[in-house]
């Protein structure tokens, strides 16, 4: 509570960042892989490519390079960061939690952290807490992380699941301030009937992990993929709406929804259902595609550092995803959209580091169907915004065989 008005701070978005791997999984390259094609995967679903974990990057570190990314766009001091919320659906372990990695990761003291599950609609559920938080005055700066590495967690044999997800870790920077803005509508859905249209069976305390469990392939992702079809088209508009009008807005004030990047056919849906063209719906669903928890932080920093966004534009992120979850936040921003830029630029993900356990030696973590993709030699770290102008450019490096 501001002592001299007697009102509430708001909740602003102040920072964002992004990372993504630099090895890039292509439809071809899927083709060699699993009965699929590259025509099949990009009409039905929009995807051309996603990006994939090398071994030494984990969900904590991706989400600790965006995290400072984010830190830095917002011009303030890790150590300013009164919160860390991780969402994702792939943590680096049962326990810890990944945002107390991701704490010590990015050099701060005193933040409380904690991992946030609610799959792909992860990041604005962590979002509206982070709202939460700093509208009661509980915290003044949160960070607010989605992040994935679902291409551990896939089973390279059915074509129905592993040509969607990929890699990466979007994060935003939440701030109070006194200033008109910032959050203005959330609304957030849970329907329990959905909860085994997508979920991954083995591993938690119904269905500990054994080696019958892993003969079973029940350590991968399983999904109906018709059944959330359906429910993503039917809730992702209706959700988005609900979170326009508590901000007091219709869907024409928004100047560009960030839409969860599961499917294009499911973002034109959206857009058909509020009646908006698809020029009001940012899609990068080609080059990631779905990164679940990271999609829409990843997206709205795209769409910040790509120009889409100016001060003063209300901008609606929405999702859905497993449990069935869906949520939308509603914002009008604030801050320069430039900053985002040099606050990317700011961070090398090379001198970012998640400390491991003493005297544990981990088995290698890629996927034996994509070990030969991941050891082949090439130009790889590809500039994230090959869209931005002005943005400076990263050298190419080459990857040993
Ligand atoms: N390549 C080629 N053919 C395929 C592939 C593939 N990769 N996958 C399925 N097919 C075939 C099917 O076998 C089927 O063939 P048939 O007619 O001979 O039986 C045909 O293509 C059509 O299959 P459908 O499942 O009906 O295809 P659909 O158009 O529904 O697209 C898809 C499938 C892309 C999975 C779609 O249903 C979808 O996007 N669903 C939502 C998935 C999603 O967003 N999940 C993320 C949730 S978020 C979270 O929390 C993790």
């Amino acid at each position: 509570m501001n002592a001299e008005t007697g009102r509430a701070p708001r909740a602003h978005v102040t920072g964002w960042g992004r990372y993504v791997p630099d090895h890039i999984l292509t439809n071809a390259d899927l083709e060699t892989m699993v009965d699929t094609n590259d025509e099949w995967i990009v009409t039905r679903t929009g995807i051309r490519e996603r990006r994939v974990a090398a071994a030494h990057e984990t969900t904590a570190s991706m989400a600790a390079v965006a995290g400072l990314r984010a830190i830095r766009t917002a011009g303030i001091d890790p150590e300013d960061i009164d919160l860390i919320l991780l969402a994702t659906l792939t943590p680096d372990y049962w326990m810890p939690s990944t945002a107390a990695l991701v704490k010590e990761a990015i050099g701060n003291q005193k933040a409380a952290a904690m991992d946030v599950a609610a799959a792909c609609s992860g990041f604005v559920y962590a979002f509206a807490t982070a709202q939460a938080y700093v509208t009661s005055g509980l915290a003044k700066h949160v960070l607010v992380i989605g992040a994935e590495l679902l291409t551990r967690f896939l089973d390279y044999t059915d074509r129905g699941t592993c040509i969607l997800f990929g890699d990466g870790a979007g994060a935003v920077v939440v701030s109070a301030s006194d200033e008109p803005g910032g959050s203005l509508g959330i609304e957030m859905t849970t329907e329990p009937q959905g909860a085994y249209m997508i979920w991954l069976p083995a591993g938690g305390a119904k269905a500990p992990p054994s080696s019958e469990t892993i003969r079973r392939g029940e350590h991968y992702i399983r999904m109906e993929g018709r059944e959330t079809y359906r429910f993503a088209t039917k809730t992702m508009a209706t959700t988005a709406l609900e979170s326009v009008s508590r901000a007091g807005l219709t869907p024409d004030d928004i100047a560009l929804f960030i839409p969860h990047q599961a499917n294009i056919r499911i973002i034109e849906a959206v857009a058909k259902g509020l009646d908006l063209p698809m020029d009001r719906m940012m899609v990068n669903v080609d080059k990631y595609g779905n990164t679940s928890a990271a999609s829409v932080p990843i997206a709205l920093a795209e769409a910040a550092n790509s120009g889409r966004i100016a001060v003063g534009d209300a901008i609606c992120m929405v999702a859905f995803g497993a449990g069935f979850t869906s949520g939308a936040a509603t914002i009008r921003w604030t801050v320069d959209p430039a900053r985002g830029i040099a606050g990317d630029a700011a961070v090398d993900p090379s001198t970012v580091h998640v400390r491991l356990p003493v005297d544990w030696d981990a088995v290698d973590p890629i996927p034996a169907a994509l070990a030969e993709m991941m050891a082949r030699p090439g130009p790889v770290n590809p500039p994230l915004d090959d869209v931005v102008p002005d943005e400076p450019a990263r050298p190419a490096t080459e990857v040993q065989a």
